[in-house]
Formats: C-alpha cells, structure tokens, sequence
C-alpha cells in the first residue's frame, strides 16, 4: 500500500498513549457525494474516528474540499488510482450509472477490502469490474443518518470491518442472503412514503382550516415520539405496539381497520413487491 505523506499502515501502532496498541485503518472513498459525506462524518464523531483516517476522491469537489476543512484527518487524492493505493479498506460510493465506467479505470489489489454502497449493483458485477475477489466485497446500505450515528445498515454478507464501521455510526444489521438484503433495500425505499403519509394528514388538516405550521407542530413531534417508542421497546413486535397504541373500540383502531378494509394495506403491500421485482431485475 504507498502511504500518503502522514499516514499511517494498519499494522503500525500509534505513539499516541491514547491508543496505543490499536490499529488504524484508512478507509479510501471512491465517489464522493451526499452519502459518502455522511459516512465520514458519522465516522469521524465516532469512538472509531479517533484511531482512522480517510483518503477521498477530488470529485465532488465541493464536498471533497467541505471535508478537508472539516476534518485534519481528511485527505483529498488527486485521483481515484491514487485512494486505491492508500487505503486498507475501499468504499465505493457512485451513483451506478457510472460504477462501470470508474472502476474500469482503476486497478485494484485483488485482496483489497471493498465495501460498495452503490445501489442496484451486484457482488458478480462488482467483482467482474475491480477484479476483486467476490468474497472481499461487501455491499451496504446505509442510510443519510450515519452522519448522527443513528443509522441502521444492512450490510451482505457478514463482514467483521464493515459491521465495525456501521455500527460506530449507528447499527449494522447482517444479512444471511442476498434475498435478506434486496428486502430490506425495499424497506428502505419507504422513507418517501413515511413523509408521504404525514403529508397527506397534514394536508387533510390544513383542508379543515389548520395552518400548516401548526400541523407540523402537532405531526413531528408526535411521530418522532412514536419512533423513539418503537425503537426502545425490545422484544414486542409491531402487532403488538399497534395494539398498546390502540384502545379496544376505539379511534385508533378504527382508523387502521378503514385503511385496511379500503385497501390502503394492499396497495402498500403491491407496491413492495414492485420494487422487488425491480431490484431483483
Ligand atoms: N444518498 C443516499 O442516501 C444513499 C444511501 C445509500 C446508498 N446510496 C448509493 O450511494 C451511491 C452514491 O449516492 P449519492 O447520493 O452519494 O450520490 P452523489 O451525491 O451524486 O455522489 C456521487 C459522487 O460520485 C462522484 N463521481 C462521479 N463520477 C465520478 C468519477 N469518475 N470518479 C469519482 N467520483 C465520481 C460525483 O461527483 P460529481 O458531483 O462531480 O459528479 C459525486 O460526488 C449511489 O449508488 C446511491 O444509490 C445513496
């Protein structure tokens, strides 16, 4: 690996008494965008950051420079060939309408440890394109939240280093299969629809003669709070906080019986298996 000028190898150990005797990694960005930003500020609040470093592709440049200024342990390559050869672990993270046209110009160590984060593109296209070995590549899908740390990743297959970094900026969830993985990306693509709902409920308020301002006060806070619930109530599943959210005969319940009966679970449920369909092409 040719290290940049104040980088450290993996297999150095810091003269730092505060981390004396952990490794530090460097994590190489190829693709340097809205979710590669996120990442690394995530990683750099987290415990992880204190013993890593970072080395990122000049485009977008904007985002590139952001970075530098952010972060002294942010490096701007001069291009892509250039973060290969200076890091352990590569993230690729361009849109997948250019993943094929970049990495074919680039040359990657066959053991080089590759986490993509590129949607729609397979482990077998993967390999085929950096000459990776299929076995060193991990695909993720971390969400805009890692830059909180409050991001759940699924992560396919199962990787020691890729799970490191998902968990220091949130949770890594493992996927046994590459069907577990296409679902839980179908999953993910219901973020839209969230707000989608909350828009419409605030437009049904706002129909009644609300302000929208006063909407989202009473809206936001409300979901967030049942958010926050969900996420601390261990061990009882959605059956069951739906019916500790719902009095027996009451408002609750009848609201999610009408959208039931009136089709609206259907239609949710057609509209996963499209997008099945679409990623599992
Ligand atoms: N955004 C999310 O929440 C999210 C979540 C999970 C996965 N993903 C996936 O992550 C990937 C990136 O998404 P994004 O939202 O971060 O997109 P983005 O903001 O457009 O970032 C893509 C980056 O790739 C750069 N790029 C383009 N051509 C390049 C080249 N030849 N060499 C090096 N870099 C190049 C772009 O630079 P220019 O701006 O100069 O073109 C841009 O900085 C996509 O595959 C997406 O599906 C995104």
């Amino acid at each position: 690996m040719a290290l940049l000028m104040g980088e450290v190898s993996e297999n150095q150990v810091l003269n730092d008494e505060s981390v004396v005797g952990v490794a530090r990694v460097v994590y190489g960005f190829i693709g340097t965008g809205t979710i590669a930003e996120a990442i690394i500020d995530g990683l750099m609040a987290s415990a992880l950051g204190a013993t890593s470093s970072v080395i990122v592709s000049p485009r977008n440049e904007q985002v590139s420079s952001r970075l530098r200024a952010r972060y002294p342990k942010v490096t701007v390559a001069q291009s892509n060939q250039q973060v290969v050869d200076g890091c352990e672990i590569l993230v690729l993270a361009v849109r997948w309408q250019v993943a094929h046209e970049v990495l074919r110009e680039v040359l990657i160590p066959a053991n080089t440890t590759v986490i993509s984060v590129i949607a729609a593109t397979d482990h077998d296209a993967l390999a085929r394109w950096t000459g990776v070995r299929v076995e060193r590549i991990v695909r993720a899908i971390p969400l805009p939240f890692v830059a909180q740390r409050e991001g759940v990743t699924a992560i396919y297959p199962r990787d020691q280093a890729a799970s490191e970094l998902f968990d220091a900026m949130g949770t890594a969830v493992c996927c046994d299969s590459k069907a577990e993985f296409d679902q839980l990306a179908v999953a993910s693509a219901l973020m839209g629809t969230y707000f989608g709902v909350l828009e419409l409920v605030a437009s049904w308020l706002e129909a009644k003669g609300m302000s929208s301002a006063k909407a989202q006060s009473y809206l936001k806070p409300l979901f967030a709070s049942l958010g926050n619930f969900a996420r601390e109530s261990a061990g009882v599943g959605f059956t069951g906080l739906r019916g500790e959210f719902s009095t027996k005969g009451g408002l609750n319940e009848q609201v999610f019986r009408d959208f039931e009966n009136q089709g609206g679970g259907a239609a949710l449920l057609a509209a996963l298996d499209n997008v099945l369909n679409k990623i599992e092409g």
